[in-house]
């Protein structure tokens, strides 16, 4: 049982800062997710949690204790990579054993009972006498992730790992991480991926980490629903919240919101929100648009520029008159659309996002349409 804390954390490799300012607070047994783009310092951070590397300044505390300057083996930490690194020579039980091993004082019958806990938590017990060159990828990492609970630690990091296994045996082996999660209701889980899917599941609070800094901690719909800022905005949910420049007048209670190249429309104005007049940013999901014919009013127009049948859903990319910078629109089911065509879409009043100019989101409780 451990919370995480991180107080003022950065890093830097020589006059490199790879993070800045990190402050976190991971609660005990609270299952924490690291995203962001590739070289934001993911990996870094969860270094630092594990003592592999050092801290350049800032504190550490696991389970209430500053551990700065403790080995990564005082830490009561278990790290899991995307390459699962077994012994090829050793049997699934001796990969799972060994390091048990090496620690003094376990003796050989609380070696096996941990070993065979371990395997039975993650359903490997009829591998336990083959090598890893005779499982599928999936069973290896699941052999690398029981080789870390046979530690019992109490703070479980991930490294991206099931980055390396097909489609399927991802879901699989994602499916058996939540379930571990939940065998292991103590232990702290902090766990970096790029995968949306497994972000948005897995997760009990997302970390968006860019440039290494903290973009905005919450949970999965929490992001979703109330990005602080464009940078969070497009990067959570796929594909990526379209963002169109607009001009923000108001009056009275009233906003009116014009994208640029759209029709615009009129939002009752929050209340307690000042909202600058002038440039700022509207943002929507591609699964908020849908067509509206010429009678209805709508959001934007244009012409259909690519269409991908997906099955379950159809993506719509439209020529709104930026270059290269199309608006995608997911539709449900296979929309009976083709390339060339002129739509018209339109999304609700309380589906839209509105950022000033500097990229920070108005906050406020969803939008009406004004009356
Ligand atoms: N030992 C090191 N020495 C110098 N620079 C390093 C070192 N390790 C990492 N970096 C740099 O720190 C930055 C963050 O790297 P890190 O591996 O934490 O990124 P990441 O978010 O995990 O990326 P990815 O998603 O590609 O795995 C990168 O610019 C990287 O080049
Ligand atoms: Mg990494």
């Amino acid at each position: 049982m451990a919370n995480v804390r991180l107080s003022g954390v950065d890093k830097a490799f020589g006059k490199v800062k790879v993070l800045e300012g990190i402050n976190l607070d991971i609660k005990d047994g609270e299952f924490v997710v690291f995203v962001g783009p590739s070289g934001c310092g993911k990996s870094t951070l969860l270094r630092v949690i594990a003592g592999l590397e050092d801290i350049t300044r800032g504190t550490l505390e696991i389970g209430g204790e500053t551990v700065n300057d403790r080995t990564p083996k005082e830490r009561g930490i278990a790290m899991v990579f995307q390459s699962y690194a077994l012994y090829p020579h050793m049997s699934v039980y001796d990969n799972m054993a060994f390091g048990l091993r090496l620690d003094k004082g376990s003796g050989r019958d609380a070696v096996d009972k941990r070993v065979r806990e371990a395997a039975r938590i993650l359903q490997i017990e009829p591998y336990l006498d083959r090598l890893p060159k005779e499982l599928s990828g999936g069973q290896r990492q699941r052999v690398a992730i029981g080789r870390a609970i046979t530690r019992d630690p109490a703070v479980f990091l991930f490294d991206e790992p099931l980055s390396n296994l097909d489609a399927a045996l991802r879901v699989q082996t994602r499916i058996e991480i939540a379930r571990l999660h939940e065998k292991m209701p103590d232990t702290t889980m902090i766990y970096v991926t790029h995968d949306q899917v497994e972000a948005m599941t897995l997760a009990d609070r997302i970390v968006v980490l860019n440039k290494g800094r903290v973009e905005q901690v919450g949970t999965p719909l929490e992001l979703y629903h109330r990005p602080d800022n464009l940078f969070v905005a497009q990067f959570i949910g796929s594909p990526a919240m379209n963002i169109l420049p607009a001009t923000f007048n108001t009056s009275q209670n009233a906003l009116r919101v014009v994208p640029e190249g759209g029709n615009g429309l009129t939002l009752s104005l929050p209340e307690g929100i000042a909202v600058s007049q002038g440039p700022g940013h509207l943002g929507v999901r591609p699964e908020s648009l849908r067509l509206v014919g010429a009678g209805e009013e709508a959001l934007i127009e244009g012409e259909v520029t690519l269409v991908e049948l997906l099955g379950e859903v159809t993506l719509v990319y439209v020529d709104i008159g930026r270059q290269d910078d199309p608006v995608v629109a997911k539709l449900a089911g296979e929309a009976a659309i083709e390339r060339g065509e002129n739509v018209r879409l339109a999304a609700d009043a309380e589906d839209l996002q509105l950022f000033d100019k500097s990229g920070r989101a108005l906050r406020r409780d969803p939008l009406q349409k004004a009356a």
